[in-house]
């Protein structure tokens, strides 16, 4: 257990990017009620993910993490948390038929509400208000009132966080995830999509497999895998006292766990030493995410390893390079050979999103799916060089048919931007280019099984 940790140490540390809320007595109420509450999740199944996540450490598995930039209280709907629960399950489905290897799904869902943003402020013309926080902070309209930090809108995240997280339970335990229903997962939308064709190629080829195993007498009801499928959670563990309200003992082994998701991560802002977030994550046992940028030293990564994963428990950590795509092979090389050889185990997996962003000539914030797919080469790379297992993607999608990252087979220009660009926060992937980025890190995947094959005849 922690060394002098409690829920509330990390408000001795240094807190960036947290809310000063004008109405204390209201945001002690609501952490109050919170405290109350069921936890979402479970510690066992926090467990199970680490386990899960143990294997791809070792190099037998591969992390699918994706969802959207915000969640929001305006794009609550079970049909588009159905989208995205799909789209990911289609992406699996890619991966693990050309690799050969299970793919651990994480949703960027059920609780990714706060974000940390590059302005503490906003300004539209000659007016300047305080940035929006994400909808568990404040609301995104432009208005004075809007943009005050209102500690009620937790209890409406954590009730939206319950139902998502509900659904997310349904579709993959209740029979939609099963292996039999794989070409029922193609969203209409996507048809326009090369890639739709090739996915109904490997369908039915997945289709003639499982005939082929029922024959042989393995089906759906011998093996439960194939009717359902394990789906994890988890968001930055940015706002605190919301993460603080949900932190629980588990009575089975006196540990620690933030029960508001299956894992959390520290973003790039708030992974400095000494930091409150830093501070609070050392002390739950969930699995934890930190991203990686280019103002990251070896030294400093390590140190943080030391914090974080004293133990040195494999499945613990999650390291998310996010460096763009010119940067990402000479910046991720000296982290992954500082981590190899003080042989720290962790996942590491490429965030392709957060150092690609660009601002369209009409003023859009967008991401070119070129940049996207070159950050994820580059990491591939890097690991190939460093002879390390390249763990996973993590990715900012939706299976709505959104136009917010420029490029892809249906080619979206700067000018289409405006068609569909819905994003609370950053753009995130359309269900056809994330089908499309599966099947292109399938064959990077497929490239490191082969080099490690021949290494090992
Ligand atoms: C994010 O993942 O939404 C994010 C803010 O990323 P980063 O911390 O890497 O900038
Ligand atoms: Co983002």
């Amino acid at each position: 257990m922690a060394q002098n940790w409690n829920a509330q140490s990390w408000r001795g540390h240094e807190g960036r990017h947290l809310p000063v809320y004008p109405d204390a007595e209201k945001l002690n109420e609501v952490e109050q009620t919170l405290t109350s509450f069921p936890p979402l999740v479970f510690a066992g199944e926090a467990r199970a993910l680490k386990a899960d996540l143990a294997q791809v450490a070792a190099g037998k598995g591969f992390l699918l993490q994706g969802g959207d930039c915000a969640e929001s209280f305006a794009e609550f709907h079970p049909n588009n948390i159905r989208d995205t629960f799909r789209v990911l399950l289609q992406m699996a489905v890619v991966l693990t038929f050309a690799s050969k290897q299970p793919v651990v799904k994480v949703g960027r869902m059920a609780g990714q509400f706060a974000k940390p943003r590059s302005s503490p402020v906003e300004k539209i013309g000659d007016v300047e208000l305080p940035s929006y926080l994400g909808d568990n902070i404040n609301g995104i309209d432009f208005t004075a009132e809007s943009r005050i930090p209102d500690p009620v809108r937790m209890l409406r995240a954590y009730s939206q966080a319950a139902a998502t997280l509900n659904l997310l339970r349904a579709f993959s335990t209740g029979g939609y995830a099963n292996l039999r229903q794989v070409h029922q997962w193609t969203l209409d939308h996507i048809g326009k999509s090369p890639w739709a064709a090739k996915f109904g190629e490997m369908a039915d080829k997945i289709g003639e497999a499982l005939d082929f195993m029922e024959a042989c007498g393995v089906d759906p009801q011998t093996v439960p895998q194939l009717k359902g499928t394990s789906f994890y959670t988890s968001h930055e563990a940015l706002l605190l006292p919301y993460e603080e309200a949900m932190t629980r003992q588990d009575s089975l082994t006196g540990e620690w766990y933030d029960t508001s998701a299956h894992m959390l991560w520290i973003g790039d802002r708030t992974r400095f030493e000494g930091s409150a977030h830093v501070e609070y994550l050392r002390g739950v046992n969930n699995p934890i995410g930190m991203k990686c940028g280019p103002s990251l030293t070896p030294d400093a990564l390590l140190k943080l390893l030391d914090t974080l994963n004293p133990a040195r428990e494999a499945g613990r950590i999650t390291l998310i390079s996010r460096f763009g795509h010119d940067k990402v092979e000479a910046g991720l090389a000296p982290l992954v050979r500082a981590v190899k050889k003080e042989g720290h185990p962790v996942v590491w997996s490429c965030d392709p999103m957060h150092g690609n962003v660009i601002k369209a000539d009409n003023g859009y914030k967008t991401r070119p799916f070129d940049r996207i797919m070159a950050e994820a080469k580059g990491f591939f790379a890097v690991h190939r060089a460093e002879g390390t297992h390249a763990g996973g993607i993590h990715i900012e999608m939706t299976g709505r048919d959104v136009t917010e990252c420029t490029g892809g087979a249906v080619a979206i220009t700067q000018e289409g931007l405006a068609d569909r660009y819905h994003t609370h926060c950053d753009p995130r992937l359309n269900a056809a280019q994330s089908i499309e980025l599966a099947f292109q890190l399938a064959e990077l995947l497929n490239l490191e099984r082969a080099e490690r094959k021949a290494e090992a005849a």
